[in-house]
Parts: structure tokens; C-alpha cells; sequence
């Protein structure tokens, strides 16, 4: 396994739709390697989500790790979505912060839906068909563009909440300082 480099915005990689993988391509020695070596990256820059593009790889990928999912005690358990579909659940969208390994320091507030419903394929290429909500949910909007060429930028109303990680720690209290979700 290996980390891989993370491309910053500006790589054409972050703003071109990503290419659906073929079902032969899925179960294979090619998938599982850019799977393990996807989570160990991510692992490594201290992200919790991270999709192909990212590490300008042109699929339509992601993988993801809720912090906390497994109540602190085990490790939480990377999951890898391939080829997904992401619809809305009702709900009124909820304002968060969030971060983008392709985009160090900057964090800002993006609004997103409370809970989501998940199409894909695991690596195995069996379906898959999950909602996902709070954190999940925004980690996978927040990936899911990613496969579409869209970065969390583009999803903020407003930009005066855009902000260097080191300045959010020093000019806010320390209960408003926030834990973003950062992919
Ligand atoms: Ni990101």
C-alpha cells in the first residue's frame, strides 16, 4: 500500500466529471489496490472522506470513514462506494463546516441535506443501497461531488465564513471551534 499525492484545486482532475468504472474492472487486483491505497492516503492527510479524482484518477470512486461510527472504541470502518447515484431525503438543509484535502487550510460553512439516500457498488461489485445521515450524509455529498467535477466552494452561500484552520482556532472560543468534515 502506498499514499498517494492528493491534487489541489487548480488540477483539471477536481473540476471533470469522473468516468463510471466497468463492471469488469470491479473485484480486481487494479480496484482493490486504489481502494487500499485511497483509505491509507486519506488516513495519512487526516481526512475522512477522499474520491478518485483527488488522486487524479478518473473514476467514479469514493471512500469514507465516519469518525466515531463504531463508538470510539474500534476503528472506524473505511467504506467504498463505486459508480453511486445520491438523492436528497426530505429535510431542511443544515449548515456545517467543512473542509477539502485538495484544498488545505480553507474551511467554510456549506449547507447540505440532513439525510441522504446512497446507490453504488462496493469494490466487489455488489449493490448497494443505504441512506446515510448527519455526518455520513455530509461526507458523501461532499465526495459525491467530487465525482462531478464540484467542490465544496461552489456549494457555500455565503463566503465570509470562508476561513484559514489556524485563524478559526485562534479567533474563536474554544466551544465554537469547529471538527470539520473535512474530504
Ligand atoms: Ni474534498
Amino acid at each position: 500500500m502506498s499514499v498517494l499525492d492528493i491534487v489541489r484545486l487548480g488540477h483539471p482532475a477536481l473540476r471533470t466529471p469522473a468516468r463510471r468504472v466497468e463492471e469488469d474492472q470491479l473485484a480486481g487486483e487494479e480496484i482493490d489496490r486504489l481502494v487500499a491505497d485511497m483509505l491509507k492516503t486519506m488516513r495519512a492527510a487526516s481526512g475522512v472522506g477522499l474520491a478518485a479524482p483527488q488522486v487524479g484518477v478518473d473514476l467514479q470512486l469514493f471512500v469514507y470513514e465516519v469518525p466515531g461510527e463504531s463508538g470510539g472504541e474500534e476503528r472506524a470502518r473505511g467504506r467504498v462506494v463505486v459508480n453511486p447515484m445520491v438523492e436528497p431525503e426530505p429535510g431542511e438543509m443544515v449548515y456545517d463546516w467543512e473542509g477539502c484535502l485538495s484544498i488545505p487550510d480553507l474551511r467554510g460553512l456549506v449547507p447540505r441535506h440532513p439525510k441522504v439516500r446512497v446507490w453504488g457498488l462496493d469494490q466487489a461489485g455488489e449493490p448497494l443501497d443505504y441512506e446515510a445521515e448527519g455526518l455520513e450524509a455530509r461526507i458523501v455529498q461532499h465526495e459525491f461531488d467530487h465525482l462531478n467535477g464540484v467542490v465544496f466552494l461552489d456549494r457555500m452561500r455565503d463566503l465570509r465564513s470562508l476561513s484559514y484552520s489556524q485563524e478559526l482556532e485562534r479567533y474563536l472560543s474554544e466551544d465554537d471551534i469547529p471538527s470539520p468534515a473535512v474530504g
